[in-house]
Order: structure tokens, then C-alpha cells, then sequence
């Protein structure tokens, strides 16, 4: 059996290109639970792979892409089993080729704060999202390509990746929190150079500023990917969980008030079984060790 179909249900709504390798459509309870045209979702153990799956317009993110996003973040928020989220693009040339150039084009001041919201929002609910989030970034990742990798806790990348905020090229700001998110990033004076500049930098460059934890030949890219989510899928889920909540927080607190945020979500843990269950096996006397076994509890 594909490892993809060992544990849980796959989900997976395809239209409009191939099916992932392995991937099964998901036996549905309610039809209206996934409703995604233009991503597949599958589940791979405890892993959720999302695929954004444009392939005619590069994956740009249009409002149907974005809703898209929305319904993929409360699907994977409703599913327990999930301990964290891949997102990635489908083919070989693009993760997400920004927002949809031809959608924008049309938009007037209001219709563009509107679609900069939309944005906006979507991307914070990935960012806020409970559970670790990796972009597998395996192509072009441009405007609000880059903006969504951004959103999401780590970037992994392939060393075909491009990444870029060609906003300015284009007569516009960064639109769904790029001057927000590449500062904290990579600082501002390498944000405003790439901000102002519009230029692309490749997948060398990328890690060399901080904006990617590491690059992969493409081929590599989804298996190092999935063996990063698998480590983490293995440490106790509440811990990861309070864990990205505490850094989250606390990074735009002042330090006394961010170790407060710390201070309480470690006590959280000691209620856990998973503290129980790890702390007990580290103590163990047996030899070797018990591995622990964490239960999201
Ligand atoms: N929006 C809409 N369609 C797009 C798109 C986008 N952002 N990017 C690519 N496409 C479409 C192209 O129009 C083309 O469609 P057709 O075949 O129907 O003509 C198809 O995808 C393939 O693209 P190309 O032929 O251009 O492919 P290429 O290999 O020659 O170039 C590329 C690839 C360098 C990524 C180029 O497509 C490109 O520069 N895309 C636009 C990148 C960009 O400027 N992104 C920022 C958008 S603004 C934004 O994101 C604002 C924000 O912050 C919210």
C-alpha cells in the first residue's frame, strides 16, 4: 500500500490536472466539508500535503484560490490528526506565481483593498494556524507566491526556486504581507532592497539571506520536506503546538511580557499525558529506553 493511504482518509478534490501520485479521492461524510477546486489535499500519516493546483496561470492565487486557502485551513483545523500542514505547487515550474495579475488588473481602489484583505486575512489564518506549517517551495515564488511562504513557519525550497516581490514592476505595493512579513524575515534593509528593487533572487540567494532554512535539488525537495514534518510529527503535538503559539506571540511583545506568554504555555504542558509520557520514559530504568509515544493529550 503508497504510504500516502496507510493512516486516515486522503483528502483530494482534482480538477483540472494530474492526481498526486498515490493520491485516492476522499471519502467524504458531508459534501460540503472540502470544497477545493483548485488544491489537492492529501494525508500522508499524520502529515496534510496540500498541492495549489493552477498549472494554466503558474498556481497565481485568484479569489477562487484564495477561498480555496480558506477552506483548506479550517478542513486541517478540523481534522485532529493532522500535526503538520505541507503547502506546495503543483508541476515542476512554479510553487505560486503571485497574485493573479489579470484578476488585479480590472480592480479599483476599493476593489484592491478588498482583495489585499482577503489576502491578508487568509494568510494570517495560515500563520495562525495551530500546528507547524512548511512551504515546499519547488518553482517560481513571486509576489504573493512569496507572500504565502512567508505565512507559512519554515521554507524548504528546490534549487530551481525563484522568489521575488515584482509588485513595484507593476505599479503596486506587496499586497498580501510582504513589507510586513520579509523585514521580520530578513531585516530591512535586505526587504526594502528586494521590495524596491522588484528583482528575483534565486534558491543560493535565498538561503544566503535567511529567507529559506534550506535548499534541495528539485527531485529531493517533497522527500526532505516530508522527512522534516515527520520529525516534528513525532514530538508531543501539544508541546509543538505551544511551542509555535509561544514564539508567535512573543515575538512582538516586550521580553518581560514575552517569557510571561512562555511561562504559561509551558505550565500547560505538565497537564498533558504526552509530558507524563515522555518525562516517564527518559527516567525509565529499562535499557535500551522506551521510546515515548505521544497521543495528543
Ligand atoms: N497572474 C496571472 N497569470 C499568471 C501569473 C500571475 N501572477 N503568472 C503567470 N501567469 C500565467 C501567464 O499569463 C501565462 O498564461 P498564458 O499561457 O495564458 O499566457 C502562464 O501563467 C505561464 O506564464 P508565462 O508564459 O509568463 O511563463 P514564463 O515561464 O515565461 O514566466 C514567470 C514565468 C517569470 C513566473 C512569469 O509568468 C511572471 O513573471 N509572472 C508574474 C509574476 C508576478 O509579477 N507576480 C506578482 C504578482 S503581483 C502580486 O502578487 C501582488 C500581491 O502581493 C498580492
Amino acid at each position: 500500500m503508497p504510504a500516502c493511504c496507510l493512516r486516515g482518509r486522503v483528502y483530494s478534490r482534482i480538477q483540472g490536472g494530474a492526481p498526486l501520485c498515490g493520491a485516492v479521492p476522499m471519502e467524504r461524510k458531508r459534501k460540503e466539508e472540502v470544497d477545493m477546486t483548485n488544491i489537492l489535499l492529501e494525508k500522508k500519516g499524520y502529515i496534510a500535503v496540500a498541492t495549489i493546483n493552477r498549472p494554466k496561470a503558474l498556481n497565481a492565487l485568484n479569489s477562487e484560490v484564495l477561498s480555496d486557502l480558506d477552506e483548506l485551513v479550517a478542513t486541517v483545523k478540523a481534522d485532529d490528526e493532522i500535526r503538520a500542514l505541507v503547502i506546495t505547487g503543483s508541476g515542476e515550474k512554479a510553487f505560486v506565481a503571485g497574485a493573479d495579475i489579470g484578476e488585479m488588473s480590472t480592480l479599483t481602489k476599493e476593489g484592491g483593498t478588498a482583495f489585499g484583505k482577503h489576502g491578508n486575512d487568509v494568510f494570517r489564518r495560515i500563520e495562525t494556524l495551530p500546528i507547524p506549517t512548511i512551504a515546499a517551495v519547488n518553482g517560481f515564488a513571486l509576489g504573493g507566491g512569496c507572500e504565502l511562504s512567508m505565512s507559512c513557519d519554515i521554507r524548504l525550497c528546490a534549487d530551481t526556486a525563484v522568489f521575488g516581490q515584482p509588485e513595484t514592476g507593476l505599479g503596486i505595493t506587496p499586497g498580501f504581507g510582504g513589507t510586513q512579513r520579509l523585514a521580520r524575515l530578513v531585516g530591512m534593509g535586505m526587504a526594502k532592497q528586494l521590495v524596491y528593487s522588484a528583482l528575483n533572487i534565486k534558491a543560493d540567494e535565498a538561503y544566503r539571506i535567511g529567507l529559506v532554512n534550506a535548499v534541495y535539488p528539485q527531485a529531493e525537495l517533497m522527500e526532505n520536506v516530508l522527512k522534516l514534518a515527520n520529525k516534528i510529527a513525532k514530538n508531543a503535538p501539544i508541546a509543538v503546538r505551544n511551542c509555535k503559539k509561544a514564539i508567535n506571540d512573543g515575538i512582538s511583545l516586550p521580553i518581560e511580557k514575552a517569557v510571561e506568554v512562555e511561562e504559561k504555555l509551558f505550565g500547560d504542558c505538565f497537564e498533558t499525558h504526552d509530558q507524563k509520557e515522555g518525562m516517564a520514559c527518559f527516567l525509565s530504568r529499562e535499557k535500551p529506553k522506551p521510546k515515548a509515544v505521544f497521543t495528543n493529550n
